[in-house]
């Protein structure tokens, strides 16, 4: 009898932790899912009743994991552009890459997240949430729906850390190492990398906070019924976010200073990861005794595309080395001789990546692929196109873990280096096992970290306690300008207070001299 009530009071117990959460994750890039979905699936599987806005559906069992889909369409098909070649991006500035496709993108994406027939019926329901959590990806008007269900928002990046919201909830800003998250630079820390930072940082959050805010808002009073009559502007919301969980480790990305609501959790979707190669690539893999390259431009880059010289460049050398390759190639109108080589149109990256066999990662550098092959310890030959890849790139090589390829520079002969370098001079791998040892090496893995801090939020009704107290300050008060102004003018009042003095003491012996020199 004792040990069922104890039975009935500890599902009591765990009944009443149990919160009814929105799981905002609209973006349908392949990647982007990759990442968030396990941190819905996570609290789905701790019990809580988990609500998910998403572009991909995910296969599951768990009664509790509810699924709302939005439209699926790629990017260029919103935009109503043709799909561009990829790789024609590795030139365009970050302001380009901003105006061109991640504003404009951002807008036309919202709005069709909104306006899917399934959100629509979803937000006039009567449902109830005592938290928010939002992909923070260019899709603000989705914060409001913290206001229509009046409960704590929490925010996860894909991509590490954001600047814009450093600023917004005033994060030291630490302009001389920290760089918004697209700004490709080569050495951010000399003078000409500080001030283009400078200029970046400025130029994207006037930009940011004065128009593209302002345009989301209208999407979110467009398409969000039940919204408060007085509500507040994007960017206080954002201000009074509970909790940003991002995508980055110290281990790998720099060292920087955050407030206690801002949690590294990079490394996420590796945690608690159970999937096992299929069965013909586990065979593969395991023959594969020279080892194995792989080959993977990410999601939204397509192998296909690379131009002729290029492609052959690849064949060419491949068909050199005894290593097996497996290249993600989209169409199949590739032929080759080579018998080493085997194409597929997606792959298991990280089960692939986990096999002791692979040898070397030729990569675009995306955020979410170079992450696996630090978890595993793989070295990466890289060729960055766009956003964030130039920088993550940039880091695998100052670690020693892995050689940058410009892609202009694609070419038998510097293909050929860059991977016989990597393949032949084994610190490449030493390096990767140590920079993989130290980004696993953490009191809690990510995935409960960010379950930890999510239930933290919700046992604390928003923990507004987190949040940094410089918020209620005047801008002015922030900066600490009054303080300087007053220590200024005291400055100033005793420089001339000392002038006085010496003007003083100069009449005073003047007058003496005089005195002495009419009594002689
Ligand atoms: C779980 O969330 C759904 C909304 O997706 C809601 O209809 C349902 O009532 C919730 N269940 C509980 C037990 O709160
Ligand atoms: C919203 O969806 C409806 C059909 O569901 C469509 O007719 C309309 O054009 C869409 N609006 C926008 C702005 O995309
Ligand atoms: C490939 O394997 C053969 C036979 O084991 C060996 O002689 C040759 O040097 C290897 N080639 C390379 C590029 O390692
Ligand atoms: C800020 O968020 C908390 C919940 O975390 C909420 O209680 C409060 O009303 C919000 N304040 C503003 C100004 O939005």
């Amino acid at each position: 009898m004792i040990k069922i009530n104890i039975f009935i009071l500890l599902a009591m117990f765990s009944y009443s932790e149990c919160a009814n959460i929105l799981y905002v994750i609209p973006f349908t890039s392949r990647s982007h899912t990759i990442m968030l979905k396990p941190i819905g699936l996570e609290l789905a599987r701790k019990g809580h009743n988990v609500t998910v806005i998403t572009g991909r559906l995910e296969k599951t069992d768990l009664p509790n994991y509810h699924q709302i889909q939005i439209d699926h369409k790629e990017i260029w098909e919103i935009l109503g552009t043709e799909r561009p070649n990829v790789f024609t991006m590795t030139e365009i500035s970050a302001e380009e890459f901003h105006n061109l496709i991640l504003w404009r993108g951002g807008l036309a994406f919202t709005e069709m997240a909104l306006n899917s027939s399934q959100v629509r019926q979803f937000l006039v329901e009567d449902n109830k949430f005592d938290l928010v959590i939002s992909e923070q990806f260019y899709q603000e008007a989705m914060y409001t729906l913290a206001l229509k269900y009046q409960a704590p928002l929490v925010l996860v990046t894909t991509f590490g850390n954001c600047m814009r919201h450093n600023i917004a909830t005033r994060n030291p800003l630490q302009l001389a190492t920290v760089i918004p998250e697209f700004l490709q630079l080569t050495d951010p820390t000399s003078f000409w990398g500080r001030l283009r930072n400078v200029y970046f940082t400025f130029y994207e959050f006037v930009w940011w906070r004065y128009w593209y805010l302002v345009e989301q808002e209208q999407l979110a009073k467009k398409y969000i019924p039940g919204l408060p009559n007085h509500l507040p502007s994007l960017y206080d919301i954002q201000r009074n976010v509970s909790l940003l969980m991002i995508n980055s480790h110290f281990s790998f990305d720099s060292a920087i200073a955050y407030l206690p609501n801002i949690v590294e959790i990079g490394g996420v979707h590796l945690s608690h990861s159970i999937e096992k190669l299929p069965k013909d690539l586990q065979t593969l893999l395991d023959k594969a005794t020279d080892g194995v390259i792989y080959v993977s431009f990410g999601s939204n880059v397509r192998s296909s595309e690379l131009p002729t010289d290029k492609m052959e460049a690849f064949l060419k050398v491949f068909s050199e080395v005894n290593q097996t390759i497996l290249w993600k190639w989209e169409d199949d109108k590739l032929k080759t001789k080579s018998k080493n080589i085997v194409f597929r149109k997606w792959f298991p990256q990280k089960e692939i990546l986990s096999h002791p066999n692979i040898k070397v990662f030729i990569s675009h550098g995306g955020l979410i692929g170079t992450q696996e092959a630090i978890f595993h310890g793989v070295p990466i030959i890289g060729v960055p196109i766009y956003s964030d890849q130039y920088n993550n790139l940039l880091q695998v090589q100052n670690f020693g873990f892995g050689k940058i390829l410009r892609f202009d520079d694609i070419n038998e002969q510097n293909l050929r280096n860059k991977l016989i370098d990597v393949l032949s001079d084994n610190s490449y791998q030493i390096k990767a096992k140590e920079v993989s040892n130290r980004f696993k090496d953490r009191p809690m893995n990510p995935l409960d970290t960010a379950v930890f801090w999510i239930e933290y939020v919700i046992r604390h009704k928003g923990a507004d306690f987190m949040k940094n107290p410089a918020l209620q300050l005047s801008w002015l008060s922030y900066n600490m300008f009054d303080v300087c102004i007053f220590l200024l003018l005291v400055l100033i009042l005793f420089l001339y207070l000392i002038f006085r003095v010496i003007i003083c003491l100069r009449q005073y012996f003047l007058k003496n001299d005089l005195a002495k020199s009419k009594k002689l």
